[in-house]
C-alpha cells in the first residue's frame, strides 16, 4: 500500500507505521546541530552581520557538541612529550586537549572563519553520527532491545546530511568553483580520501530504502559491510587533516575499535552483556593508545614510547587521553545497555533480528 509505505518511511514512525517517541527525539536531536550551525552561518553572512567582517563572534556553549569534538588548533595533546605546537602562539593555553570535554563551540558564533569552522562542525557531527550508527547494533544485542535497529537508518542517513553539508561548505569556502574544488580533492590526499569515504556514503545512502534492500537481497548487506571501510577512510581523513593534536581522532578511533571489538566478541560466540563489554572496553584502550603513537611516530618527530605513557597518567589539568576516554565511554556504554536490558527485557533471550542486516 504506497500510503501506508510512505508512513514507514516518515522518520518518526516505526515499522508498523506508528508514531515512535523514541525515533523522534533522536530524529530531533540528529537536527540540532544544523539548526544551530544555520543560525551561526545566518548571523555570519547574513544582513546582521558587522559589515566588511562578514562573521558573527558570540560566545556561549554549544554547536560542537557535549564531549568529543576539539577543534583548537595547536594545543599540544600531552602534557610533556610534545613539543609545543608549532611555536607559533596560535593555539589555545599549552593545556593540553581532553578527549573528552573540550571547549565548546560557540552556538552563534563562528570565529574570524566562518566556512572554516562551519566545515569542521559539519565535519565532526559527519563522522560523530557515523559511530553512532555503528554503535546501534552492538547495543541492541547487548541491551537486548531489538527495536532499537530501527535508529540506524536514521542516524546513518543524519552522518551522509552532515558530511554532504561539510563538502557544501567546502564548496561556498571555495567560492563554489567546482574546477578549483575538484582540483584541490585531486592534488591533496587527505581530501581524496575524505571524497571516497563520501562517494561511499552516497552509496550506502542511496539504498538504504526498504525497496532498495528488498531488490538487492544478499548483495545488499555485501554493500552495507563497506560501512567499515568507509568509516575508517573518514577516520583517516580525519587524522590527516589535523596539524598537530590528534586528540579528538584518537578518541574517534578508539571509540570505532571498541564497537567492531563488540562485534567481533559476538562473532567469537561470547554471550553479549556487562562483563563482555568491559572486557572489550579495557581491549580498547591500549588500541586506542597504539593508533595514537603509531601516528605520532609516523607523522611527527614525536617518541611513541611517550605518547604511551602520557595515556597511563591521569592528569585533572590535562583532561582524559584518547585510550582513558574510550575506555570511559566503553564503560558508559556497558552501564547504558544494563540499565536498557534491566529496564525492558532482562532474562530474554537476544532476538535474532538485532544486529542481522535487516534496517527498520
Ligand atoms: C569530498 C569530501 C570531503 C571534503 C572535500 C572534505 C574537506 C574537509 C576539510 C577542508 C576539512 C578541514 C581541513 C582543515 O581545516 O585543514 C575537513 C575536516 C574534517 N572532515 Fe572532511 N571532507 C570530506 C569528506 C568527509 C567525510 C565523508 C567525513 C566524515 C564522515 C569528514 C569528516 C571530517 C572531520 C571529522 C574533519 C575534522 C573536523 C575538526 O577538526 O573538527 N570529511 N574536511
Amino acid at each position: 500500500m504506497p500510503f501506508a509505505s510512505s508512513l514507514i518511511a516518515l522518520p518518526w514512525r516505526d515499522r508498523a507505521g506508528r508514531f515512535s517517541p523514541l525515533k523522534a527525539a533522536v530524529f530531533a536531536a540528529t537536527l540540532i546541530p544544523a539548526v544551530l550551525l544555520a543560525i551561526a552561518l545566518l548571523r555570519a553572512f547574513g544582513p546582521a552581520a558587522a559589515p566588511g567582517l562578514g562573521q558573527g563572534v558570540i560566545g556561549g556553549p554549544g554547536i560542537g557538541g557535549p564531549g568529543i569534538g576539539d577543534p583548537g588548533i595547536g594545543c599540544p595533546a600531552l602534557p610533556s612529550p610534545l613539543p609545543p605546537a608549532g611555536g607559533a602562539g596560535i593555539g589555545g593555553p599549552a593545556l593540553g586537549n581532553s578527549a573528552l570535554g573540550g571547549p565548546l563551540e560557540s552556538p552563534f558564533g563562528l570565529g574570524a572563519r566562518p566556512y572554516t569552522e562551519a566545515i569542521h562542525v559539519a565535519g565532526d557531527w559527519a563522522i560523530r553520527f557515523l559511530l553512532a550508527a555503528l554503535a546501534v547494533t552492538p547495543l541492541a544485542r547487548f541491551a537486548r532491545r531489538p527495536k532499537l535497529v530501527g535508529l540506524r537508518r536514521m542516524l546513518g542517513l543524519a552522518a551522509l546530511f552532515y558530511a554532504l553539508a561539510h563538502l557544501g561548505l567546502y564548496v561556498a569556502d571555495q567560492s563554489f568553483s567546482l574546477s578549483r574544488v575538484a582540483g584541490e580533492i585531486a592534488s591533496r590526499v587527505y581530501l581524496a580520501v575524505g571524497f571516497v569515504a563520501l562517494l561511499g556514503l552516497c552509496a550506502l545512502g542511496v539504498t538504504s530504502t526498504d525497496a532498495a534492500i528488498r531488490r538487492m537481497g544478499r548483495a545488499w548487506r555485501r554493500l552495507h559491510a563497506l560501512v567499515h571501510p568507509i568509516t575508517a577512510l573518514a577516520l583517516l581523513h580525519y587524522f590527516m587533516q589535523v596539524k598537530v593534536d590528534v586528540t579528538t581522532p584518537a578518541l574517534h578511533a578508539g571509540l570505532y575499535l571498541f564497537l567492531v571489538g563488540l562485534r567481533l566478541a559476538v562473532r567469537l560466540r561470547f554471550s553479549p552483556g556487562i562483563l563482555v563489554t568491559l572486557v572489550v572496553a579495557v581491549l580498547a584502550a591500549p588500541a586506542t593508545a597504539a593508533v595514537e603513537a603509531v601516528w605520532y611516530a609516523a607523522a611527527t618527530a614525536v617518541d611513541p614510547a611517550r605518547v604511551l605513557e602520557a595515556n597511563l597518567m591521569l592528569d585533572p589539568v590535562l583532561g582524559l587521553r584518547p585510550a582513558q576516554a574510550t575506555f570511559a565511554c566503553g564503560v558508559a556504554f556497558a552501564g547504558l545497555a544494563a540499565a536498557l536490558s534491566w529496564r525492558g527485557t532482562a532474562g530474554r533471550p537476544a532476538s535474532r533480528d538485532a544486529g542481522s542486516g535487516r534496517r527498520a
